[in-house]
């Protein structure tokens, strides 16, 4: 049988460049290589994308400092409708084309739409959802009004454009205290304060139009933070719930990433049998809402009172080893290295449904 050439894409311009490494890692491995062929393609912090060969790219894979790009052989660009050809700036990259993409990348050119376009325009499936539903997923703004328009539970909110002057007051009016200032487009908490005084207000403002010409203000949720996989293009699986649990004022990027200690994630989340599926038609129908497919993980709030709001969806969630989504996928009884099988061939399932769309008219 002919192998299936995956090229994994990581890295990225984005603040969680490493765990993006460290996800490839973790795909690389789980790859049946009986089956599939990966070709290894690095993005670094400046965008260039870098051709691996394996050898380099295993290299330290267990120390963390060390997690970052070693030896990168040649500089490539990928050729508009060629099917998946790799092109080195100074000639062919390899004699192999790339069957199918797995781009696990997150952020602002990775999980926003934009290295989706890239694929589409080079005729060459890939993992996760198309341009729109990850563009729109990672706009916390167009997000929640979609969910609003289909009636689904989301938070109080406000946005703000092109550094238009915001008065605290009348947010607080509004929202009340505590609440969250986010940069609408970004990703890992990066830029967003939970704000309870003028003061705060003022820095947290400051802070979140260095990120983006548009931010979101919301009121503050009180509640257990449930996150949820699905897994599926039209036929979609919703996995048990989990629960992070921040030691910090809220997850933050410090959380997330810094502290060793920054929150526990609680695999499955305990939860009654009756919350667990509320939670479970939520996360599909918020899923199908924004027209994702492949993969997604819905973050929501669950109240003392019981109520469930939405938070947001990650299209390209994280996907160590001991990331949530893989995790929950695990303790609902789908291995890791089946849950990747599972994705690449729900690419390619759905490359083959758009290739029999017409183009032309006549
Ligand atoms: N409206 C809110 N109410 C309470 N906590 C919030 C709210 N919005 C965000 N948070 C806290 O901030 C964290 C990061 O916010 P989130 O919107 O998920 O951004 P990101 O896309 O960067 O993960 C959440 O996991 C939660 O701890
Ligand atoms: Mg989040």
């Amino acid at each position: 049988m002919k192998k299936i050439n995956v090229g994994i894409l990581f890295g990225g311009k984005s603040a969680e460049h490493e765990v993006s490494i460290q996800s490839a890692r973790n795909i690389f491995k789980a790859l049946d290589k009986n089956k599939y062929q990966s070709l290894l393609i690095g993005i670094d912090k400046n965008g260039r994308w870098l051709f691996y060969d394996q050898a380099s790219f295993l290299l330290h894979s267990e120390q963390v400092s060390l997690r970052k790009f070693s030896k990168a052989v040649k500089e490539i660009a990928l050729v508009p409708q060629s099917q998946g050809k790799i092109l080195n700036v100074s000639g062919l990259a390899s004699k192999k084309s790339i069957d199918v993409v797995f781009p696990i990348l997150h952020g602002p050119f990775g999980e926003d739409g934009t290295i989706q376009g890239l694929l589409k325009l080079a005729n060459v499936p890939f993992v996760g959802a198309g341009v729109l539903s990850s563009a729109v997923g990672m706009d916390k703004d167009i997000m929640k009004r979609l969910w609003r328009e289909a009636g689904l539970p989301i938070c109080k909110f406000l946005v703000f454009k092109n550094k238009e002057s915001i008065n605290y007051k009348q947010v607080v009016k509004n929202l009340g205290l505590p609440f969250f200032v986010k940069p609408a487009n970004l990703g890992s908490s990066v830029g967003i304060s939970k704000v309870s005084n003028q003061s705060q207000f003022t820095k947290a403002v400051k802070i979140a139009w260095q990120y983006d010409n548009k931010i979101i203000i919301e009121e503050n949720i009180t509640g257990r933070e449930i996150e949820c996989a699905i897994l599926g293009n039209e036929d979609l699986k919703a996995s048990v719930p989990g629960e992070v649990k921040p030691s910090h004022d809220f997850y933050s990027y410090e959380a997330k990433y810094i502290d060793e200690h920054g929150a526990t994630l609680i695999i499955p989340a305990k939860l009654s049998k009756n919350v667990i599926k509320k939670i479970q038609d939520l996360s599909v129908k918020a899923f199908k809402v924004l027209d994702t497919e492949g993969l997604g993980r819905v973050d929501l709030f669950l109240k003392n009172n019981g109520e469930i709001v939405l938070n947001e969806i990650n299209t390209m969630p994280g996907f160590t080893v001991i990331s949530m989504y893989a995790r929950l996928w695990q303790a609902s009884g789908l291995s890791y290295d089946k849950l990747i099988d599972n994705l690449i061939q729900l690419a390619i399932s759905r490359f083959k449904k758009e290739q029999k769309l017409k183009t032309t008219y006549l």
